[in-house]
């Protein structure tokens, strides 16, 4: 239960949350909330000082610490997800290693998922290690190899559904309750791709949940950011860490955030159903080997889509082209509406072809392990209409 009262929220409920949830706060009653574009605060008062300068997580004593225009973005996070409290970070890799660096050191493991974001798998594989951190991974459709893989001292267990970009998704409460049983870990999803609209994985067992809020929770390819939701004490725990770490979301981005956040279920909802429209007319192209999208019936774990996400499956897709790399940049090279661009969730469609983008933060060997299809194309649909989205794929699949 979180501060508004509310757990599961439906459709008005979020509309209400949106609309009201800072109103007392705002000086002057200005309908839009305030930035405190402010570095520091200040008192005349010493034993208020040391109390503003004490106090975990105090949201007006310095900046890195804490910000009333943050804690709006935070507590409306927060609201949304169904948590008691939420800590807003520079970028989405701040969210999460921060998590990682809480929860995670000597003699505590992490357990993640194999299919997972580019930039989590590089810190894993490549700088978690350099701190003594043990990562072992497992197969996210395999619930036996979860099983197996799952230690007495796993501490943090990284989940991230629908995965970036095979769109596979987790068993998040099935996950939950067998970790549950079995070890103390914290369990963590990443669930950027879903938004708060679609998934809700507090409410299935999960201890933490993360955003990426440089897509649809800013929504406007405006900002870079990132957000923890989850009990009070964990989100402290990590704000020990992140405050030390220099992880700070700016006021400014923060404003931006929550602004974006105040449209989030209509353009959510917009996402969907073109993204439903689009990778149903993709899966009809003769060019086209296969179409990841958990909304269509055709993906192998359907069924848990329409359980885990029940409002839809999201903004983002991932289709794999006949002819491998050289016939993806074939395509990327005639698209005309979407642009080639690294992110997704905002107004406008972004294209991106893994193999190519992200050789650049993995090595060879890494790639391979990932398992990318080298003609995969990543596509995050924007509000361009589902036909002028399709119409321009199928004309630059015509080009191969
Ligand atoms: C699923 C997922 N998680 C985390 C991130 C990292 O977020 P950021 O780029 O805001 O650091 C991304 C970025 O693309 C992502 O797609």
């Amino acid at each position: 239960m979180n501060e508004t009262g509310l757990q599961n929220l439906r459709e008005h409920d979020y509309y209400e949350l949106l609309a009201h949830l800072d109103e007392p706060e705002w000086p002057l009653r200005s309908v839009a909330p305030a930035i405190y574009q402010t570095s520091t605060f200040w008192s005349p008062d010493p034993d208020e000082f040391l109390e503003m300068a004490t106090k975990p997580r105090h949201a007006a004593f310095y900046s890195r610490y804490g910000n009333p225009t943050i804690r709006s973005f935070e507590n409306a996070v927060a609201g949304l997800e169904g948590a008691d409290a939420a800590l807003a970070t520079a970028s989405g890799m701040a969210a999460i290693v921060a998590a990682i660096l809480t929860f995670a050191g000597q003699k505590k493991r992490v357990l993640a998922q194999s299919a997972i974001y580019g930039g989590t798998m590089g810190f894993l594989r490549n700088v978690a290690p350099r701190f003594g951190i043990d990562v072992d991974f497992f197969e996210q459709t395999d619930f036996a190899n979860f099983a197996q893989a799952l230690k007495p001292d796993t501490s943090l267990i990284l989940l991230e559904s629908p995965s970036n970009p095979l769109l596979r998704l987790t068993d998040i409460s099935r996950i939950a309750a067998h970790a549950k049983a079995n070890c103390e870990g914290v369990i963590l999803v990443d669930s950027t791709i879903s938004s708060p609209i679609n998934q809700q994985p507090l409410s299935l067992g999960a201890d933490l949940v993360m955003h990426s809020a440089t897509k649809s929770l800013g929504g406007h390819s405006d900002i870079t950011g990132g957000v923890l939701a989850g009990s009070s004490a964990l989100i402290t725990s990590v704000w020990q860490t992140s405050y030390l770490l220099g992880a700070t979301l700016d006021p400014f981005a923060a404003w931006l955030a929550l602004r974006g956040l105040r449209t989030l279920p209509m353009r959510v909802a917009r996402h969907n159903q073109t993204a439903m429209e689009v990778a149903a007319r993709l899966e009809r192209s003769a060019k086209i080997r296969a179409v990841h999208y958990p909304g269509l019936p055709s993906h192998p774990q359907h069924d848990l889509a329409k359980r885990q996400m029940p409002n839809g499956s999201g903004g983002l897709l991932s289709f794999e082209v006949d002819g491998g790399l050289a016939a993806a940049e074939t395509v990327m090279a005639n698209l005309r509406i979407a642009h080639r661009s690294a992110s997704f969730g905002s107004f406008s469609t972004l294209a991106v072809h893994p193999a190519a983008m992200w050789a650049g933060m993995m090595s060879e060997e890494q790639l391979k392990q990932s398992e990318l299809p080298p003609g995969l194309i990543r596509l995050g649909v924007g509000f361009e209409t589902p036909d002028a989205i399709a119409s321009d794929i199928e004309a630059a699949l015509e080009r191969i």
